[in-house]
Parts: C-alpha cells; structure tokens; sequence
C-alpha cells in the first residue's frame, strides 16, 4: 500500500518535480495527494496541476493568525488521509496545530550542512563565509527555524570560481537525489515498526 503524503512548497517546485518522479519510477513508494502552498504565483502550482495533484493554495494574511490557517491546512490534509508532511522550499515555520497533528511526520529538507547556516539564502550566507564544502540536509521539523533532529546529510565540494547559480545547481542536484530516497527510508522504518 502506499504512502499519503502532502508536500508543501512556495517556490519552483523543482524537489516536487523529484518526488513525483521517484514515485511514477516506483522507487518512492508514496502517493502525493495534496501540494500546498502559501504563494499564489509559485510555479511549483502549475507543475502540481499538471499531473493532476489536488493543490491548496492560501494567502495567510486572509486568516487571523498561524493556528487559523494551519487548522485549515490539517483539514485539507486529514480530509486525503495525509500521513506524511514533505516541505520543498516551504518559507513558513510550522507551528504546534501541524506539530501536534503530525509528530516527527513533518520533513524539510535545508541547502546547507546544518546546524550551518540556518533559515534564508543558506547558499548565500556559505558563498560569503568562502567554505569550501557544504551541503544538504533533511531532518525532522520542530518549532525552531532549521532546528530539528537530522536524518541525513550529504557534503559537496565548491570552489570560489562557482557563481552562487553553479552552487545551486550542484546542490539541486544532491537534493533531487537524497530527498526521495530519505523519504523513502522513512517510510520503510515506518511499516517494519
Ligand atoms: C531547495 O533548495 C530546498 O533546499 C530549500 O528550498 C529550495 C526549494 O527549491 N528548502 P525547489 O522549489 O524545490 O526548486
């Protein structure tokens, strides 16, 4: 049987894209029913519509407060048995009416070695600092920005020559690998508890 999950995105879509491609390969075996997100033009929309995806898409400023529209969230996401929470590039913290509904459910998955550079532009701020590896990691969501306990991480190698555009690619390219594949070992670690 296969796994609900929701993604929630506000930009591109392109880990979306890798998700969905993972589960029509039959190596995700997950069942993506739901895409949210808080951004009305986000292309990640189109790309959900495309392949027939129910998308929810909301304004925050038209609810009063996080639990307002997060309660609605839950009932989007209760309402398709979502068992699993999948952030892609998602620009919001989760707050405790998800947290509570979905204990060590919800994952992100950040473009950097965390606890290395947290929250906005992490490819920005490791560019600046000159290192000379960074990464990415998934981890579970808690209330912090970036805080939660980590599932996997894998480093890469930059130069200073690379433009922070070939940074993004490299570190694309990691995470439409590792992101399907972690999702994929979690719910196996799931099934055999
Ligand atoms: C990814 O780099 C992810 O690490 C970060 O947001 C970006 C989303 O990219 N959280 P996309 O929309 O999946 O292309």
């Amino acid at each position: 049987m296969s796994n609900k999950i929701a993604v929630f995105a506000s930009g591109t879509g392109s880990n979306f894209d890798a998700i969905m491609e993972a589960c029509d390969k039959g190596t995700l075996n997950a069942d993506v029913t739901l895409l949210v997100s808080d951004k009305i033009n986000a292309a990640v929309i189109e790309k959900a519509q495309k392949r027939n995806v129910d998308t929810v898409v909301f304004n925050p400023k038209s609810f009063e407060n996080k639990a307002e529209f997060e309660k609605a969230l839950l009932a989007d996401c209760q309402a398709r048995d979502v068992e699993w929470i999948i952030l892609a590039g998602y620009m919001r913290l989760i707050g405790s009416t998800l947290l509570e509904a979905y204990p060590k459910r919800i994952i992100n998955i950040h473009p950097s070695l965390l606890p290395a550079f947290p929250g906005k532009d992490a490819i920005g701020q490791a560019i600046d600092k000159k290192v000379k590896v960074t990464g990415v990691t998934v981890h579970f969501v808690d209330d912090g920005m970036d805080t939660g306990p980590i599932i996997a991480q894998e480093a890469l190698s930059i130069s200073e020559e690379d433009t922070k555009d070939e940074v993004r690619r490299k570190i694309q390219a990691v995470e439409h690998q590792l992101y399907p594949q972690v999702i994929q070992s979690l719910l196996i670690k799931e099934e055999a508890k």
